[in-house]
């Protein structure tokens, strides 16, 4: 495989509204990233991704633009995004932007025109269909569900028409068969790569090209709606589109992650096999399931994770991509809950050592590991008492939906506890001042988690062993020693497929082997390994407690343990 100079790289996700805030007014800014990059330098990071901070009328928190090229206020200005980039330079670190080009805002001017008439230069911009004959009179131009409750068609009185949206009803899709609409989003990116971003993140991107039919999707009792996924993930002419995007950027060092729910192996090695000249990597989300229901309830049932199909999705992924592709790899991000309290236990005494554990056993394996913001220091799920203290649209959609339907009040409180997306939003804790040391206001938009006096940032930097200085060698140990290159190239290999506490894998380069070994339960667990493998003359790479448990041939891996060797 061609090497890649983002091979080697760790990408750290900064969500901009709750990262640091510099100007005091409670959401966080550029300059507050800025004052942090000393930070980031510190714990090794080689790329920032950012969430949107286009000027926005901030429905979704920024995932929907009214301006692309614009920085929105109260994240501060182009000049500070000029100064940003500059800075992370200096500091060997990129900006990876996130590129929102699905949809728009409604306020977005495009959007503005298009909904005024059928026949202006906008009019085709957005999806727009006329109503379905229903047996009540019009309605929809099908059952569509949208990501954040109800209808995916919105009725607008002046066109007399609907159109598409797949998330709210103030995110209109874009029309991707516009030659003009993709031309814009050719010029957006133009503008931010001349800016010097080095990477996009592209939101949502594997449901660009939706089935010009928009068929219903089949079995759906009349008058409810599904999510019509068939008719637009990975659809029609994605790749022809996304050819056409990376064609911008050709023989520039720029690097690119798709986000790809419901993404399949097979299209992702379409997508990022390098020959074909679509994307770098792709977030699939397989894993993001293992904790989940069926569909339509589908992440808002709270379920223990399966730790066999968490196993067997990871390595199917790493088999998968081996060779023609490249992984990315997460734990969580903005969408989703705390690794912590999700894959690991965040409870004291385990907090600390199983988020040691999961940087482990991910750090490790094929692909771009992603670090999202809070992560490197273990923070934790929130549980506000009242509805009233969260902002996430999502999850307040969801909340009036399946009340309506009757489900109790404690039931909802319990899945957003479990899954909402505020769990990750809340404000990074910087110190044990009041916010974290997030910002001087008064209130901020969201509030910091109540634990923010135990876990924050200035306690583990003062801490050598805390979660904090653990990332950072996981990181320095990609980087730049000598299992770097099995590290970023070796192969995978899954042990111990059906044990149901250990995850153990090898990765192999030329003639080195490494070990993982990672238990994901607080019980301890004596392990014989396999005839192929041999502990003899295994050497400690790095591990989360102070000395192995290793004798003659068997490993004793205590609660949350865990280690990696070199093998001979
Ligand atoms: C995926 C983003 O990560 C999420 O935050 C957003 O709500 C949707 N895309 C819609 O843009």
């Amino acid at each position: 495989m061609e090497q890649q100079w983002w091979h080697k790289s760790v990408i750290y996700q900064v969500y901009p509204k709750s990262f640091y805030d510099a100007d005091g007014d409670g959401n966080g800014d550029i300059r507050g990233i800025i004052e942090k990059l000393d930070y980031l330098q510190e714990l090794g990071v080689d790329i920032i991704w950012m969430c949107p901070i286009n000027q926005s009328p901030m429905d979704d928190n920024g995932y929907d633009i009214s301006d692309y090229y614009e920085i929105a206020p109260e994240f501060g200005t182009i000049q500070e995004f000029e100064t940003l980039i500059e800075e992370a330079q200096k500091r060997n670190i990129q900006i990876m932007m996130d590129l929102v080009i699905n949809h728009t805002s409604d306020e977005h001017p495009w959007f503005v025109e298009s909904r005024k008439s059928a026949d202006n230069p906008y009019s085709d911009y957005y999806i727009w269909r006329d109503p379905k004959e229903g047996e009540t009179g019009p309605k929809e131009p099908n059952n569509w569900a949208s990501y954040f409750s109800g209808s995916a068609w919105e009725f607008d009185s002046n066109r007399q028409q609907y159109y598409l949206h797949l998330y709210s009803k103030k995110q209109p899709d874009l029309n991707w068969e516009h030659p003009k609409v993709r031309k814009e989003m050719q010029d957006v990116i133009r503008f931010w790569i001349e800016k010097g971003v080095k990477g996009f993140r592209m939101d949502v991107i594997n449901k660009l090209s939706k089935d010009q039919r928009f068929p219903d999707v089949p079995n759906v009792p009349e008058g409810e709606y599904a999510l019509g996924r068939p008719y637009y993930l990975d659809g029609p002419r994605i790749h022809e589109f996304l050819r056409e995007v990376a064609a911008v950027y050709e023989g520039k060092e720029i690097v690119t992650v798709g986000e790809t729910s419901g993404v399949t192996v097979e299209n992702a090695r379409l997508y990022t096999n390098p020959a074909r000249k679509e994307l770098d990597m792709v977030f699939q989300f397989d894993h993001m399931a293992v904790d989940a229901g069926p569909y339509p309830v589908g992440k808002w049932e709270v379920k223990p994770v399966d730790f066999l199909a968490l196993k067997r999705i990871m390595s199917h992924w790493q088999d998968g991509l081996y060779g023609i592709g490249w992984n990315s790899l997460y734990w969580s991000n903005h969408d989703q809950p705390r690794a912590v309290s999700r894959f690991g236990d965040d409870r004291e005494p385990y907090r600390e050592l199983s988020a040691k554990m999961l940087g482990t056993c991910l750090h490790f394996m094929q692909g771009t590991p992603y670090v999202y913001q809070g992560e490197e220091i273990g923070m934790t799920n929130v549980q506000f008492e009242s509805l009233d203290e969260y902002q996430d649209i999502e999850l307040l959609n969801m909340y009036k939906e399946r009340r309506a339907k009757g489900v109790s009040h404690d039931e909802l409180m319990r899945a957003i506890w479990a899954k909402g997306r505020d769990n990750a939003r809340t404000p990074m804790q910087w110190d044990d001042t009041g916010h974290g040391g997030f910002s001087k206001a008064e209130q901020t938009w969201l509030k910091v988690n109540p634990n923010y006096k135990a876990i924050n940032v200035k306690a583990q930097l003062e801490d050598p062993e805390s979660v904090f200085h653990y990332y950072k060698s996981l990181i320095q140990l990609r980087k730049d020693s000598p299992v770097s290159d099995v590290m970023v190239y070796g192969k995978y290999q899954l042990l111990l497929a059906e044990h149901e506490g250990v995850y153990a894998y090898t990765r192999t380069f030329e003639t080195d082997t490494l070990l993982v070994l990672c238990n994901f339960q607080d019980d301890t667990y004596s392990l014989a390994l396999d005839e192929v493998h041999t502990l003899q003359g295994a050497a400690p790479i790095i591990g989360n407690y102070s000395a192995p448990q290793l004798e003659g041939e068997t490993i004793v891996l205590r609660p949350y343990e865990a280690l990696v060797l070199q093998l001979t």
